[in-house]
């Protein structure tokens, strides 16, 4: 008989469609039991993983038997996709089931930042009436630079056409033709923080996007932008963000994915009520309608891959 783990949340009702053939564990907090996984995922053919659940390869070397993982979302960073691949083992993120979820939140975090609408309600239930003291802007007419034009940078640039925003994107896999096709200038690296009024980040996280945001381009950037991170922690070095915001090299931050998820006091002791920033726990692609989409599209790979597979 299939049998299958289930290491983090999935949809209830999306879980009610696995083929009532499988053999499904559903622990919801094994992610947190690496000495359950390393003794217990040889017993198991495949596993549905978010992103706290780390396949690294101590844990995989003990999964003789697996051969399929299903990822409740998309990026693989928790997974050792080399070893997976070395070792025939299906790797099935969901891909686009969650890109209007994070695009929304980039739109949102792009005019919350401009309108600074958390700022002055702090002020004005403290009596100050910060009518003319706080300053906010427009998003009309700004320009937005991507890093990365993927899935979600090419909804979020959709999205802004209605404000008038201009849309450059630095991804040097992506041809000029590709990005023109969505309305997207390809532009350099350094020409996003010459340019750009916001930033949104949208990569994987791997060697060589690891802290290509770091002081030295946070000096460059000539136009006091937004940040915004939705892809992964470790993309923006943290402490030269923190110290970009307090030299004014940058006016805003939004951040969803942090170095170390929770964050920890040496992150958030930086914090004050009175900064331009929004910080929220890793939700950015976890909607009520995302989960559904996600796990219903993962329960059907699951079911798929298994009906068709051949020893
Ligand atoms: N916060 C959340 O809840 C959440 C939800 C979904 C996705 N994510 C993260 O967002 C990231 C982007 O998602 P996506 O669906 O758009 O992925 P995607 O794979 O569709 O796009 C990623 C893009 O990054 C580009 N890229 C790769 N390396 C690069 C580099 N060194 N420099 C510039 N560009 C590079 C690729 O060419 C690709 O076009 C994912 O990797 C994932 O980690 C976070």
């Amino acid at each position: 008989m299939t049998k299958i783990l289930i290491t983090e949340f999935i949809d209830s009702q999306s879980l009610q469609n696995i083929n009532k053939k499988f053999d499904v564990i559903y622990k919801k907090d094994a992610w947190q039991n690496k000495d359950f996984l390393e003794r217990e995922i040889q017993k198991f053919d495949g596993i549905i993983v978010r992103n706290k659940t780390s396949l690294d390869k101590k844990i995989l070397i003990n999964a003789s038997n697996l051969k399929f993982i299903g990822r409740l979302g998309v990026g693989l960073d928790n997974i050792d996709t080399e070893y997976c691949k070395k070792n025939n083992i299906i790797v099935q993120p969901a891909t686009g089931m969650n890109s209007d979820s994070v695009a929304e939140y980039v739109v949102n975090s792009s005019l919350t930042l401009l309108k600074k609408t958390h700022i002055i309600k702090e002020q004005t239930i403290q009596g100050k009436w910060p009518r003319t003291s706080i300053v906010t802007k427009e998003l009309k007419g700004k320009t937005l630079g991507l890093i990365g034009f993927g899935d979600i940078s090419k909804k979020v640039s959709n999205l802004v056409n209605v404000f008038d925003v201009s849309c450059i994107a630095y991804d040097p896999f992506i041809t000029s033709k590709q990005m023109e096709a969505a309305n997207v200038k390809k532009v350099l690296f350094d020409e996003i923080l010459n340019l750009a009024d916001i930033i949104s980040i949208h990569v994987p996280l791997n060697n060589e996007t690891k802290y290509i945001f770091d002081r030295q381009a946070f000096i460059k950037m000539k136009k006091q932008p937004i940040i915004i991170n939705s892809s992964r922690g470790g993309v923006i070095n943290e402490k030269d963000l923190i110290d970009a915001y307090k030299n004014k090299y940058i006016s805003g931050f939004a951040l969803d994915v942090f170095e170390n998820e929770p964050v920890n006091e040496a992150f958030y002791n930086n914090i004050t009520n009175d900064m331009n920033c929004i910080l929220t726990p890793h939700i950015a692609g976890v909607t009520a309608e995302s989960n559904v989409r996600v796990s219903n599209f993962i329960i059907d790979k699951t079911n798929k891959f298994f009906e068709n597979f051949k020893d």
